[in-house]
């Protein structure tokens, strides 16, 4: 962590598809019911690309709005980040597909980070040295995740949590915020931009958490296919207890190093999986709920995108402004886990 800020995001985006999924829809498809899905995650319903919407329609309108609210051209952009578990095509990555689409080939570097559901906070690091090291001027981060095409329709266990759509974020050097009014708490009072992060990732943990078959371990055969073996498969109890124990720590973590309390936080931005995982890690900041950003109820878990969409949403309504504290925090298969403090 350094004392002083040296990235800050300047401006986000997000785009949902409009077809929307509702637990009844899903009481029709697997053996559930509406109570059990609320009551177990808070989600209400969800959203779904139709089969003409990719990953990369989505992520590039996330990114244009992005680029408008920044007042930034396509062309300016330095590194284009995008973040997803749904790309496209194994090759080539999604952020050239999307740096074409937007308009800046030739521009910029361009490539995925593959770090499930905690994507956009790492991203947001690697964004960070780009600018700390003086290679990038502008990034642009694409959050872009079509879960529905990844989810096993027929397993009730996991075919209930997930929804469509994008994020974006334009992170651009804090130094212009630097000394700006906020609200005078902390060590790091008035400096606006990243004020402490913190990622870390587990190996042991990753079969708790997968799509075993259609990388070259185990490429797509018939009997694979068959067995949906290229499919979302989840061991939901055991993950669940390992995202309230290192979305709390991290949550903690990043706050003492920012020299912050939970008292300092005006708006806690978790990953948006479960009501019940968003509850423990508030509780453990000690931000109380009021303080939090909820929209699973109507978006359920999309991945990488959380962040950003709820970012986005967040500033539209007016819950984040300059100066404010900001916490967010995330975790994913891998299992990869962060948060950050920042001061908008
Ligand atoms: N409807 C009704 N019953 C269900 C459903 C459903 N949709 N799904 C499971 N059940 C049943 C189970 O079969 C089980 O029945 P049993 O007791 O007869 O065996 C019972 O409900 C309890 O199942 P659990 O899995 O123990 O339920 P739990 O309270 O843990 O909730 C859930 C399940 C919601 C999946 C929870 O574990 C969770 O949210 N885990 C975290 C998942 C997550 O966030 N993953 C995303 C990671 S991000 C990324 O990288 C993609």
């Amino acid at each position: 962590m350094s004392d002083q800020p040296t990235a800050r995001i300047v401006a986000t985006g997000r785009y949902l598809p409009d077809r929307v999924l509702t637990n009844a829809d899903l009481e029709r498809m697997v053996d559930t019911d509406n109570e059990w899905i609320v009551e177990r995650t808070g989600i209400l319903e969800r959203r779904l690309a139709s089969d003409d919407i990719t990953p990369v329609d989505m992520g590039a309108r996330a990114a244009q709005r992005a680029l408008e609210k920044a007042g930034v051209a396509p062309g300016d952009v330095d590194v284009l980040i995008v973040t997803t578990a749904t790309p496209n095509h194994w090759l080539p990555s999604t952020s050239c597909e999307i740096q074409s689409r937007i308009g800046a080939a030739r521009q910029c570097m361009a490539f995925d980070l593959h770090a499930a559901c905690t994507g956009f906070l790492y991203a947001v690091s690697v964004a960070e040295g780009c600018l700390a090291s003086g290679r990038a001027e502008t990034v642009l981060i694409v959050s872009t995740e079509k879960m529905s095409s990844i989810v096993d329709w027929d397993d009730r266990a996991t075919c209930i949590l997930f929804g469509d759509g994008a994020g974006a974020a334009v992170v651009q050097g804090a130094t212009e915020g630097r000394g700006a009014a906020a609200n005078g708490r902390g060590t790091v009072a008035g400096r606006r931009g990243i004020l402490s992060s913190f990622h870390r990732s587990d190996g042991d943990m990753a079969p708790l958490l997968q799509r075993a078959a259609g990388g070259s371990a185990k490429p797509l055969d018939e009997e694979r296919l068959r067995n949906k073996e290229h499919l979302l498969r989840m061991s939901g109890r055991e993950v669940f207890k390992s995202a309230v124990k290192s979305m709390a720590s991290a949550g903690t973590r990043v706050l003492a190093d920012a020299g912050l309390t939970g008292d300092d936080v005006d708006l806690m931005v978790p990953h948006q999986a479960n009501i019940r995982i968003i509850e423990s890690t508030a509780r453990y900041a000690r931000i109380p709920m009021d303080k939090v950003f909820v929209n699973l109820h109507r978006y359920g878990n999309i991945s990488s995108a959380t962040i950003p969409v709820a970012l986005d949403e967040a500033t539209d309504e007016g819950r984040i402004g300059p100066g404010s504290v900001v916490l967010t925090t995330a975790f994913g298969a891998g299992l990869t886990w962060g948060a950050m403090a920042l001061r908008w």
